[in-house]
C-alpha cells in the first residue's frame, strides 16, 4: 500500500470545554512518521475518560498543549509507513498502539512511537484491540508496581516461593480493575475483588476467586484468604491521590480499610462518586 499523502478526515476540538458539541469534523494534513514512529491507517480507537477530562480542561495548560487537538490515545489499525530506524514493523502489519499524550485516534491516520506499538494477533479484532492500550497497561503497571508476578513460570509457584499471592483488586468492575482481575488471575494468583452488587457476577466470570459488594458491611471486614502467603493490593478507585494505586505491604491479618486509613480503598458510601 502506498504511503498516504495530502489530507485526511479527523474529529478535533479547538479549545477547552464545550463537550461533544465542540467536536468538529475537519480536513487536516496526514501526519508523517518521525524517526522511531509508525504511521497507522486507523481501524478503531476508543474514548477513554481522559479524553473528555482533557477536553474539559482538567490538565490545562499541559494537556492538550496546543489546539486544535485530535482525541484518541488508543490506536488500532494497519501500518502504512515507518519512520527512520523502525525495523520491527512494516507496512501491512496489524497493530495496536498508545499515542499519549499526542492522541490522534479520531482520524483516518495517526502516528505512534514504534516502542509503544504491538502486533495485533488476528483473533483480536481492531475494536477489541483499541480497548486495550491505556486501561490495560494501567492495570498491568499497577500490578507490576505492587510486585505481582505475571511470569507464566512463576504462575505455577505464585510468588516464587510455591505459594500464590493474595491480590486484592478494588474497583474491579471498572475500566482498569477488570483488566487487573484478569491479569492477576492469569498470573495464577488468588484474587479478591470489590465492586458494586450489579457486577459481582461479571467480576467472578473474569476470574476473581471472591467478589465482594463494596456497599455491604462484609467488604470492609473481608479477611485475607486462609493459608497465608504474600498479599498485594491494587486499587482502581480514586482516592486522595489520583488514579489507581498499588502496594506491596501485607496487611497483618485482615484486609481492612479501617486499619490503614489513606492506604486502603475508601469506605463504602451510600451514593456513587
Ligand atoms: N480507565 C483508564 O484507562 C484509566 C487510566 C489511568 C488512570 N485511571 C484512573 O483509575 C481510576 C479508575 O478508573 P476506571 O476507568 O477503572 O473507573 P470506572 O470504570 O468508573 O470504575 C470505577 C470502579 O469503582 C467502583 N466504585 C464505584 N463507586 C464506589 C464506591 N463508592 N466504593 C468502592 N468502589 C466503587 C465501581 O464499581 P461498580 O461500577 O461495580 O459500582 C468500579 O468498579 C480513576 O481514578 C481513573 O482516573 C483510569
Amino acid at each position: 500500500m502506498a504511503a498516504p499523502s495530502g489530507t485526511m478526515r479527523a474529529v478535533q476540538y479547538d479549545r477547552y470545554g464545550g463537550g461533544a458539541q465542540r467536536l468538529k469534523h475537519a480536513e487536516v494534513p496526514v501526519p508523517s512518521p518521525s524517526k522511531g514512529e509508525v504511521l497507522i491507517r486507523m481501524e478503531a480507537t476508543s474514548i477513554n475518560r481522559v479524553d473528555w477530562k482533557f477536553q474539559k480542561g482538567v490538565a490545562r495548560p499541559v494537556m492538550p498543549r496546543k489546539f486544535p487537538f485530535i482525541s484518541g490515545f488508543d490506536l488500532a489499525g494497519e501500518v502504512v509507513e515507518v519512520g527512520a530506524g523502525v525495523c520491527e514493523f512494516k507496512p501491512g502489519d496489524k497493530v495496536i498502539a498508545i499515542n499519549f499524550p499526542g492522541g490522534g485516534g479520531l482520524a483516518e491516520y495517526a502516528v505512534a512511537s514504534a516502542s509503544l506499538t504491538a502486533l495485533r494477533p488476528p483473533e483480536v479484532s481492531a475494536a477489541q484491540g483499541a480497548c486495550l492500550p491505556v486501561a490495560a497497561v494501567t492495570a498491568l503497571r499497577a500490578l507490576q508496581t505492587a510486585g505481582v508476578s505475571l511470569d507464566p513460570d512463576a504462575a505455577r509457584g505464585g510468588d516464587g516461593t510455591g505459594r500464590r499471592m493474595n491480590v486484592l483488586v478494588t474497583g474491579a468492575s471498572g475500566g482498569v480493575g477488570h483488566f487487573a482481575v484478569q491479569l492477576a488471575r492469569l498470573g495464577g494468583h488468588n484474587v479478591t475483588a470489590t465492586c458494586g452488587a450489579r457486577n459481582l457476577g461479571l467480576v467472578r466470570e473474569l476470574g476473581a476467586d471472591e467478589a465482594l459488594d463494596y456497599g455491604t458491611p462484609r467488604a470492609p471486614r473481608c479477611e485475607a484468604p486462609p493459608g497465608g502467603g504474600t498479599t498485594r493490593w491494587c486499587t482502581a478507585r480514586r482516592r486522595r491521590s489520583r488514579g489507581p494505586c498499588s502496594g506491596r505491604r501485607s496487611p497483618p491479618r485482615a484486609w481492612s480499610w479501617t486499619s490503614r486509613p489513606g492506604s486502603w480503598p475508601a469506605p463504602p458510601r451510600s451514593s456513587r462518586s
